[in-house]
């Protein structure tokens, strides 16, 4: 069945073809239903290749203005809903050039001169990546900014810290916490380091050989506030390799944020008592009247599943792709966004509930103050007085063991162990195993304090690396 592709609709190659395309074509092939959201990025591309075309004197600056006239009623037109897209618009490149040869005529349907939607649609995601990529770095260094002023607000707290889940030994909740912001911060660097490679202009490529007329890629690039233009026209249109890594930094953030998730939603159990969250960002039960959930926390565990989906599904639609473009780079774009969409609706929730959560000091305290937690440190303080680490371990495991048993308190054992003594016994009462971690980057205090600093010196040089939002 042909379609009416509608009042005038017409396909881009509608000269080679003697019928109009299928329903079903249309349909199944259409990407304006979510392309259309690069429409400021499209039009931007579109005003930088007609003053390309007129700067080569390919066409006259009159036409250029006219196109650059006809852009704006465009842009006016879709900013405010007024636009009429139709049937025949099968994505927002066709759209766009579609309605400014409608408004300026000749001078419109010059428009695409040297252009393919090849390059065209590469350069808009890779315009739109910059910008969106940007902004979740900037979003990233505000969770860490959370993290950092709840750390400084508990320079006093410590509560277990976990291998195995199991209670290993004491830390500071700063300490905890800023683990967090690091990996975090490494995502900001990840960010960056991709930007550098996004940061390419495809414009010129053509559809895949560049072209007869003297077209003029750097001018664009810089038009365009690219860093650089493509270095072979078959790679710039034909690889989405910068797409997969935005998706990769993009899952790896969402798995920070489910990790972190799953952390809160741990502590906030009756079991573990360590924090309390806002009423504002928690959810209540419909049929149990004394829950409180963390539904922000469990999402950010289980959209990671979605991001991981989202990378895994492009790379396989990457795999085996001749070159240059092909259909399936249409693919790029959906992952793309949900995985923007996503990170930035979880950096926000995420950042608010953990910025209004409250923790309960005395529970971290109680759970951190468990005489076995103090373990190692008997151990290292018997190496402290020439034994062999290893027979240490075995000193203060027996005692471990006995202590276990329930009838004596390890405390109470190491009072009286020939080897140990009262001087040791210090280190099992509450609250002194945490200030014995005293090396560079350690747990205790002391090396906390440090870190705080350095990890606020960090804060400052992602910014200055972000730079100002553009506007
Ligand atoms: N909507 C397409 C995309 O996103 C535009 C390019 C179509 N090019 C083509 N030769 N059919 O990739």
């Amino acid at each position: 069945m042909s379609a009416d592709t509608g009042s005038g609709g017409q396909t881009l190659w509608h000269g080679r073809f003697e019928g109009g395309p299928a329903a079903e074509l249309m349909a199944y092939t259409e990407s304006l239903s979510f392309d259309r959201r690069l429409w400021r990025d499209d039009i931007e591309g579109s005003r930088a290749h007609v003053r390309g075309l007129a700067r080569s004197s390919i066409i006259s600056d009159v036409e250029r203005d006219q196109v650059l006239l006809a852009l704006d009623v465009v842009a006016n037109e879709i900013e405010s809903g007024l636009f009429v897209f139709l049937p025949a618009d099968e994505d927002i490149h066709t759209a766009v050039e579609r309605r400014v040869t409608e408004l300026a005529g000749a001078a419109g349907a010059k428009l695409h001169t040297g252009r393919s939607r090849n390059d065209q649609s590469a350069t808009d995601v890779r315009l739109w990546t910059k910008r969106e990529l940007a902004g979740i770095a900037r979003r990233v260094v505000a969770l860490q900014r959370v993290l950092l002023d709840r750390a400084r607000e508990h320079p006093d707290v410590y509560l277990p810290g976990y291998t195995h889940l199991q209670r290993a030994q004491p830390v500071m909740l700063a300490h905890h916490l800023l683990a967090h912001g690091w990996a975090l911060g490494r995502e900001v660097d990840r960010v960056l380091d991709a930007l550098e490679r996004i940061d390419v202009s495809p414009l010129g490529a053509g559809a895949l050989a560049g072209s007869s007329l003297p077209l003029d890629p750097d001018g664009t690039a810089a038009d365009l506030g690219f860093a650089r233009r493509f270095e072979n026209s078959l790679d710039a249109v034909g690889s989405r390799d910068h797409v997969a890594e935005a998706l990769f930094v993009l899952t790896l953030i969402g798995i920070d944020l489910s990790r972190l998730g799953e952390e809160i939603v741990l502590w906030t159990t009756d079991e573990f008592g360590f924090a309390k969250l806002d009423d504002a960002y928690a959810t209540g039960s419909s049929m149990l009247p004394q829950k409180k959930n963390p539904d922000i926390a469990e999402l950010a565990r289980g959209k990671a599943g979605r991001l991981i989906g989202d990378l895994t599904g492009f790379l396989a639609t990457m795999k085996g792709l001749p070159l240059s473009y092909n259909r399936d780079y249409q693919e790029d774009k959906e992952p793309l966004f949900d995985a923007v969409d996503q990170v930035r609706l979880a950096l926000g929730a995420m950042s608010g509930m953990i910025a209004t959560m409250t923790f309960v000091p005395d529970r971290m305290r109680a759970a951190a103050d468990a005489e076995t937690t103090a373990a190692t440190d008997l151990a290292e303080w018997l190496v402290q007085r020439g034994m062999p680490f290893r027979d240490a371990h075995a000193v203060v495991g027996a005692l471990v063991r006995e202590a276990l048993r329930g009838e004596r308190s390890l405390r109470s054992l190491v009072d009286e162990h020939p080897d140990l003594g009262p001087d040791a016994a210090i280190l099992v009462a509450p609250g002194v195993s945490v200030t014995r971690r005293i090396t560079p980057g350690g747990a205790g205090p002391v090396p906390v304090a440090d870190q705080l600093e350095r990890f606020a010196a960090e804060l400052d040089r992602l910014d200055e690396a972000l730079g100002a939002p553009a506007t």
